[in-house]
């Protein structure tokens, strides 16, 4: 196994993993109520240069996985559960649309329970079993939940999950189905993760909530390590991330991290937060040049996993967003929903309203002039709209239907406009 430390990512103290451990102890205790949590802790991975320039006899671009750069033992490419290896997705018809001419979709709709989040909670299950926990919990608006169900019922390990009553169905349904007990909270997801917390003290089992889990982090970090050996020997310019706590963009600089300080990267591409308006402490923070978010009382968007009132890692992803030269802007519901379908008709990938939102923010980015029409740009398009068909469905118009003649068939095709083609 990877002989790795974990880092406080403010006070820089560096200590050796234990079952217990999962923020900075010392940081905890100067937690502020509603800015998230003090003290997240990165994992630090020795040698990571070594490790690039051996990768197995194949260059670090082409290795099959990354477990080589993760804190576990090498699984020899045994998979339980298929997760990450998603594809990058070159966007040629979206691209030309917005006159960018190097566009990509990193579609992690592809996850085994069709999200991001099944990079974090694969890895957590991973440690889970390393250190002999039966029962792993998490607090969710939704997706973790589902991916922790996942993970768990491969691995055989009980998965406790605290997610609020108003998930949407088809994600409540998926993760009870994966044998999950999922404690349905009415409530916000901030104070399901506070349940979640009080829950893993008494019962002492292992808490993968986002952020306060250090290898959430860890895990998400696949998805910058997979874009950047996907494009290698091009580099990506800028990434634009759907973002609630902010554990997938500080994941996704943490992969970009790891290839920097080993010399594989030129440099740290730009990450760029993407928001609802009306969930966005982050967004507000990082215009306001603070260090932490405050948090939002009542935050609400269609977007329901980028919902949070306080951002966990809103203090780290502030740093990752700064550090890489990125930015962090907001988006309306009503451009999130008409996102699905632009999303979906220019480029056939059906994602969830919090994944599709990155759409949104990149035509605003364009407007704004923060990318180049020459820059190598990747949308990280998080979650599959198979998730939450209600929200799709909200910008289309109902469907009438037709009796079975081709004369009802005509007089139905003459109501559309003519299809768009495009060579
Ligand atoms: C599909 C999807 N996209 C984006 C996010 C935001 O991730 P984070 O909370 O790490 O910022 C989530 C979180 O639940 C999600 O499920
Ligand atoms: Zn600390």
């Amino acid at each position: 196994m990877t002989e790795h430390r974990l880092r406080c990512t403010e006070c820089n103290t560096s200590y050796a993993p234990t079952p217990t451990l999962l923020v900075c102890p010392q940081c905890a205790r100067q937690q502020v109520k509603g800015e998230g949590l003090r003290g997240v802790l990165e994992v630090d991975i020795p040698e990571l240069e070594a490790k690039l320039s051996d990768a197995g006899g194949r260059p670090w671009w082409r290795r099959e996985s990354f477990d080589f750069l993760l804190p576990v033992r090498p699984d020899g490419g045994r998979r339980e559960v298929a997760v990450g290896g998603t594809p990058l997705l070159r966007a040629t018809q979206l691209g030309r649309d917005l006159g960018l001419r190097h566009l990509w979709i990193k579609d992690d709709t592809r996850n085994s329970s069709g999200s991001t989040k099944d990079r974090a909670s694969d890895l957590v299950v991973r440690k889970a079993l390393e250190f002999g926990f039966e029962t792993v919990a998490v607090a969710s608006t939704g997706n973790a939940a589902t991916a922790l169900a996942a993970s768990s019922a491969a691995a055989g390990l009980d998965a406790v999950v605290f997610v609020p009553a108003q998930a949407p169905p088809a994600k409540l349904v998926q993760m009870a189905s994966y044998g999950a007990r999922v404690l349905a909270i009415d409530g916000s997801y901030d104070q399901a993760f506070e349940l979640c917390l009080a829950a893993c003290d008494r019962w002492g089992w292992y808490n993968r909530n986002t952020a306060l889990n250090p290898f959430t982090i860890e895990g998400k970090k696949t998805a910058g390590l997979e874009i950047a050996a996907q494009l290698h020997p091009q580099e990506p310019d800028v990434v634009l991330v759907p973002t609630g706590d902010g554990v997938i963009l500080a994941g996704i600089a943490k992969g970009f991290d790891d290839l920097f300080k080993a010399g594989a990267l030129r440099r740290r591409p730009r990450l760029i937060a993407v928001q609802p308006e009306g969930s966005s402490a982050i967004v507000r923070a990082w215009e306001a040049g603070l260090d932490a978010p405050e948090a939002i009382l009542g935050a609400a968007s269609v977007a329901d996993s980028l919902v949070v009132d306080a951002p966990r890692n809103g203090r780290l992803c502030l740093a990752k967003i700064r550090q890489s030269e990125g930015a962090a802007l907001a988006v309306s519901d009503r451009e999130i929903v008409a996102s699905i379908q632009g999303l979906a008709r220019r480029s056939g990938v059906f994602a969830e309203p919090a994944a599709a939102a990155v759409l949104a923010g990149l035509e605003r980015a364009v407007q704004r002039k923060w990318v180049d029409p020459d820059e190598r740009i990747v949308l990280m398009v998080t979650g599959t709209g198979l998730k939450d068909v209600g929200a799709a469905a909200e910008g289309l118009q109902d469907q009438p239907v037709i009796p079975p003649s081709l004369d009802a068939v005509e007089e139905r095709l003459a109501t559309w406009p003519e299809p768009k083609r495009s060579i």
